[in-house]
């Protein structure tokens, strides 16, 4: 054990066998360890600051029909919202005006002509009555890479999709045969190649997945040279096919949450100077999880600014918190736990990842 805590306190560049050492740990004082050490990385190459992004959640129609999520096509529970252009303006105006510096417009995907153009048209009104103040990430889903052109074009500047599982069996295991991995493959190069700030990401303990997939994981971001992570652990949805498979979920919460921590800290360990979020999903698992994360590596937290009356229409997985605040009661509670941490939060500015600079510095 000294050995590979004398690896990572050394500052050496880790191996994937250090991955999977590090990912094993299950003693608390090892992992108390463990996240101190990631900790460390982090002040070195971020410093003690939180950069948060607003989250407004557009809508959850969607044409996927992902076998863990719980706005899957196929869920025919759930009722469909889809918030109008003027909604959405308000939600990332929301952001703008508590001094997030940025936000985060997500939703189920969809690439029909009329959606693409209402993204286009939000994010130059966003832009023009934020004096391009504003950051502005997406997360919605496969497009070609004409319409990321647009929606870059339009003021976007950031983009999330996440690989959901680096290894292309599991990927299979975990999406109906037409979702593939070829495809999400070719829409992060498309991403890449248009200019985007390009974050991705894994579900962490889904079932079919082992130790050494979240190893190669981490080895994918480093490859695939990432500018950010957003990845959690993995939280049952019984409305899914994916629930039947992690019967004993609910024993399993603290597990989840560690191998979570475990994997942001080892992210921050292998790729230092990324921005890395601490998910809202670790904040299902134990009230204090995102501040958790801050404290294993984590630097960005994406507080939801969607109107209250739409939040339980956007369930992923169950037991999501915060469905009853308003963004307002959400910022002023994350607000004082971020302080608790000793972390500093950085208001009005993009918060791009250090990363992204010294990259394309380099090109
Ligand atoms: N548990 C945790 N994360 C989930 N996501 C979808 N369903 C779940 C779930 N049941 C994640 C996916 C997706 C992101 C928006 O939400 O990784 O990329």
């Amino acid at each position: 054990m000294s050995t590979l805590f004398d690896k990572i306190n050394s500052g050496a560049d880790l191996d994937r066998q250090d991955l999977i050492d590090i990912l094993k740990l299950t003693d608390q004082d090892d992992l108390e360890r463990l996240f101190n050490a990631a900790y460390k990385v982090k002040l070195k190459y971020i410093g003690k600051r939180v950069s948060l992004r607003g989250i407004v959640e557009i809508s959850n129609k969607c044409i996927k029909d992902c076998f863990y999520c719980g706005i899957r096509r196929g869920n025919i529970n759930v009722e469909r919202f889809e918030l109008n252009k003027k909604q959405i303006v308000e939600g990332l105006l929301t952001a703008f005006n508590f001094n997030y510096g940025s936000a985060v417009m997500q939703g189920g995907e969809r690439n029909d002509e009329k959606f693409v153009v209402m993204i286009e048209e939000v994010l130059r009104e966003v832009k023009e009555r934020t004096d391009g103040r504003l950051g502005i990430t997406l997360s919605l889903g496969e497009q070609d890479e004409s319409v990321y052109r647009r929606w870059f074009e339009s003021g976007a500047h950031r983009y999330l999709l996440r690989i959901e599982a680096s290894n292309p069996e599991l990927y299979g295991m975990l999406h109906p045969a037409d979702h593939t991995y070829e495809r999400r493959m070719e829409c992060l190069h498309s991403l890449q190649h248009v200019g985007f700030q390009t974050g991705t990401g894994v579900l962490i303990g889904v079932p079919g997945q082992s130790i050494e997939d979240l190893a190669n994981d981490l080895m994918f971001f480093k490859k695939f040279d990432i500018d950010m992570i957003g990845m959690g652990p993995y939280l049952v949805h019984p409305d899914t096919p994916l629930a039947k498979k992690f019967p004993d979920f609910e024993e399993k919460r603290k597990d989840q949450l560690n191998l979570g921590l475990k994997m942001i800290a080892a992210a921050r360990l292998l790729l230092k100077d990324i921005n890395l979020a601490s998910t809202t999903a670790l904040q299902a698992l134990d009230p204090v999880g995102r501040e958790l994360g801050l404290l294993a590596g984590g630097n960005v937290i994406m507080p939801n600014v969607t109107a209250t009356e739409y939040r339980p229409g956007y369930q992923l997985y169950t037991g999501k918190p915060g469905l009853d605040e308003n963004s307002e009661q959400s910022r002023i509670a994350l607000e004082k736990t971020i302080r608790q941490t000793g972390e500093t939060i950085i208001y009005n500015e993009w918060g791009d990842s250090p990363h992204y600079f010294r990259r394309s510095g380099k090109r």
